[in-house]
């Protein structure tokens, strides 16, 4: 019998609902060539929503994205809203109440795409980070005494839970495994300062990783990795690291990989639902102008096929990805394309319907 998805999408703010688009358009034509079905359900969920009835997104909604195969989100953000308030309130929220605790974001060097690193190629730039998504300092504990007083003091805690940390570790491990590449796993840390917490990552790795003899160790300070990172991006397979270091080592990973117009990221709960975006933001000024890459969201929907475990479905997709970047594109920044946001995402569909 035909496998049949439900799939919830979350367009979101900004640029989100054209990029999103364009996603779908090549989710439907893999799904057509690799022979499984699905249905989207899409949800007003964002800023725009946010403004007009007060509300993020309900536990009944988080309830009901629970029962879904996946969650194909856009973006979220609005510049008419304080900062924090849709960060915290749906993704960070759909993020804790789901448990996706992994964030999985590939780093990969396209040919044809530009990278800001001189003399790097795309044998060179190819890694994932794993990055830890449900603890550290996002989980929020702490708070202020004195607020607005001269004696002001805020305290904001980095929780580390040993079992958050080996699921993590653990995961990373898996992942190397499977990717199958240098064998490499890189943990990334600051064990000379956070004495506490990345005691606990580095014991945790340490023992893991005895039961991974054909996986190769490496540790990292989070400072020096980002000199790494850019200086020899060819040294890394897998980086497995907290909330807060992945999130920073991440968008310096989209840059060395051409720009957050081609980075995606995956929020994994590998026991339950997952959900996946181009990481670049809602790109308020661009919207409605069809100056947005698709391809961030794109890639995002391949990282979904791969996590629900159609491969080949998400390998044509990269095909076409890899090709349109190597053939077409001019420039993988927004407006700087050569083509539209939709002439993009027809000539990847294009691609496969010949090719795949
Ligand atoms: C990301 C984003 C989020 C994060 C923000 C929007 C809360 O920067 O997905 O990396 O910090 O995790
Ligand atoms: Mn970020």
């Amino acid at each position: 019998m035909k496998k049949n998805y439900e799939i919830a999408v979350i367009p979101g703010d900004g640029t989100g609902p054209e990029v999103v688009a364009e996603g779908i358009k090549v989710l439907e034509t893999v799904a057509a060539k690799c022979n499984f079905d699905y249905h989207f359900s899409t949800y007003d969920i964002g800023g725009e929503r946010y403004l007009k009835t007060g509300e993020t997104i309900s536990d009944e909604l988080l309830e009901c994205l629970g029962q879904k195969d996946a969650i194909y989100l856009g973006a979220i953000g609005h510049p008419e809203v304080k900062p924090g308030i849709l960060e915290q309130g749906i993704l960070l929220k759909t993020r804790f109440s789901l448990d996706q605790y992994i964030n999985l974001r590939p780093v990969k060097l396209y040919e044809g795409v530009y990278t800001p690193i001189k003399d790097k190629l795309p044998e060179h730039v190819d890694f994932v980070v794993v990055r830890e998504n449900t603890e550290g300092l996002y989980v929020g504990a702490g708070g202020y005494l004195k607020r607005g007083t001269p004696d002001e003091v805020a305290i904001q805690e980095s929780i580390n839970t040993r079992k958050g940390v080996e699921r993590c570790i653990r995961y990373a491990f898996d992942y190397c495994q499977k990717r199958n590449k240098a064998k490499k796993l890189t943990l990334c840390g600051k064990t000379n300062v956070l004495t506490y917490a990345f005691d606990l990552w580095e014991r945790t790795f340490n023992e893991v990783a005895i039961e991974y003899p054909d996986i190769e160790t490496d540790y990292a300070h989070v400072d020096a990795l980002c000199m790494w990172m850019v200086k020899n991006p060819e040294w890394f397979d897998v980086i497995v690291t907290d909330n807060m270091f992945g999130d920073v080592i991440t968008d310096l990973g989209a840059m060395i990989q051409g720009g957050m117009g081609i980075a995606a990221g995956a929020n994994i709960n590998p026991d339950g639902v997952s959900m996946f975006e181009p990481i670049g933001g809602s790109a308020p000024k661009y919207t409605g102008q069809q100056k947005i890459n698709p391809i961030a969201a794109i890639l995002a929907a391949q990282l979904m096929l791969e996590t629900i475990g159609e491969q080949k479905a998400a390998s044509f997709i990269e095909a076409g990805v890899a090709k349109v970047l190597r053939e077409n594109i001019k420039d993988v920044a927004a407006g700087k394309m050569g083509y539209t946001t939709q002439e993009i995402g027809d000539l990847i569909v294009g691609y496969i319907q010949e090719n795949c």
